[in-house]
């Protein structure tokens, strides 16, 4: 069994500690900060990049041999692409937080060769295997997001270093983000879902109709979003791009509800079930976003705004998922590379004995509690409980993470 996923899992775990650590360090001060200062690009790197980015290429590498039934294309590649993300991601975080731009610059090199390596491996799997269906083409499409992530990241390096294209950097700041949470991320959850929740739920026979929709109409908001931001266009365009993510986030869900009637296993596993909540607490904030927006769609672009639904999305959707998710990938990673081979033999743990899911019930309730009143903090732009509720959520996540680090003691 490959070692590869595990590199990235357990970096990813770690750069998520290193979050929090920093994140409590300064009680969640950061968040309160301008946006693009040299902290809030420090902080928000070590988050999508070094843990969210990181935890989802190792699963990518896991998931993909279950998806296609076939190997990876080259896991030679991906020990390279390993080796040039983690430093690029490092170096890139070294230049955030001194401002140093020449580190900026390299550090942004470095990493987008990893992520094309990681683009070219798992094209070329796809394209050998020649498998296409909702699951594979949402992870087609959110890999192609993510390496237009890097480039536009690597173009803003470049011009904050060298200031070669001014005049475009606004526009790319917001294409860049956009790309990277709704393409990459928003994708890649909802295409892996399709596969694993009928896998936890022991579903069959479901319809997979509204798995098309769902692709479709969240590769139109990724286009028209990144198109309003690279035109400068009308906030209009944009609150079309949300109306567009909104009809997907509801698609989305209403297919989960599908899969979820069509069970043969009533708990999936508590985490699994947590995930589900919290794609269904995503839904309902885009479309009170929505609602919200429809006055005056220039209110999505004020700076409370922007960062209450960021961070609604990617710590409260994106993240949080991950971490649900984590609690099945993890002890499934481990059993099968420790005990897969010794099943059934006496004395052998069951999967299920790896981790208590109870603690994992216990922790993923109390860090959705204190993600929501964190949102209610920066929404408020009331900076006593944006601290305190900042500070029990980079604790209790701590705690959490810890509970599924040990399932590699088991
Ligand atoms: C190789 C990969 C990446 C590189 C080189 C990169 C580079 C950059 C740079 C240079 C900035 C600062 C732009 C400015 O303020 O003018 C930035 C901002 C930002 N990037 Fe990335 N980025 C990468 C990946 C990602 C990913 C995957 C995401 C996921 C959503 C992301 C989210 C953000 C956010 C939220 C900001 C704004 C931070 C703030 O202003 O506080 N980046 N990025």
């Amino acid at each position: 069994m490959s070692r590869l996923p595990f590199l990235f899992i357990i970096t990813g775990m770690i750069s998520f500690v290193l979050f929090q650590a920093f994140s409590l360090a300064s009680l969640s001060g950061w968040l309160g900060e301008a946006l693009r200062s040299p902290n809030g690009w420090f902080h928000a790197h070590l988050f999508v990049l070094a843990w969210a980015t990181m935890l989802a290429m190792g699963a990518v590498y896991q998931l993909i041999n279950v998806i296609l039934q076939s190997s990876l294309y080259s896991e030679r590649l991906g020990y390279v692409h390993y080796a040039a993300f983690s430093a690029g991601t490092a170096g890139l975080l070294y230049g955030f937080i001194r401002g140093d731009l020449g580190w900026i610059a390299g550090g942004a090199t470095l990493a987008l060769a990893g992520i094309l390596l990681f683009a070219g491996n798992i094209a070329a799997t796809l394209l050998r295997a020649g498998k296409w269906d909702a699951i594979t083409l949402s992870a087609a499409c959110s890999v192609l997001y993510l390496a237009l992530t890097g480039i536009s990241g690597l173009a803003m390096g470049l011009n904050l270093a060298f200031g070669f294209w001014p005049a475009i950097h606004g526009q790319l700041f917001g294409a860049h983000i956009w790309l990277g949470a709704v393409g990459w991320f928003g994708l890649l959850i909802t295409g892996f879902s399709y596969k694993m929740l009928p896998m936890f739920y022991l579903a069959h026979d479901y319809p997979t109709g509204l798995q098309s929709v769902v692709l479709v109409l969240w590769n139109a908001a990724v286009v028209v979003g990144t198109l309003a931001f690279l035109a400068d266009a009308s906030a209009w365009l944009l609150w079309t791009a949300l109306l567009l993510l909104a009809a997907a986030a509801t698609a989305y869900n209403i297919h989960l509800l599908q899969i979820k009637k069509k069970r043969h296993k009533r708990n999936p596993g508590l985490g699994i079930q947590w995930s589900v909540y919290a794609s269904q607490a995503f839904a309902c904030l885009t479309v009170a976003l929505l609602i919200y927006a429809l006055p005056n769609p220039d209110r999505l672009l004020d700076e409370r705004i922007v960062l209450a639904a960021g961070w609604s999305y990617l710590g409260g959707w994106v993240s949080f998922t991950i971490l649900c998710y984590a609690s099945k990938i993890v002890p499934f990673l481990w059993w099968t590379y420790k005990y897969g081979k010794q099943a059934g033999k006496p004395g052998t743990p069951m999967m299920a004995d790896l981790l208590n899911e109870r603690n994992v019930h216990i922790g993923l309730a109390l860090i959705a509690a204190f993600t929501l009143l964190l949102i209610a903090g920066l929404a408020a732009d009331w900076q006593t409980l944006v601290a305190a509720a900042g500070s029990a959520w980079s604790l209790l996540s701590i705690a959490y993470i810890s509970l599924i680090a040990l399932v590699f003691a088991r």
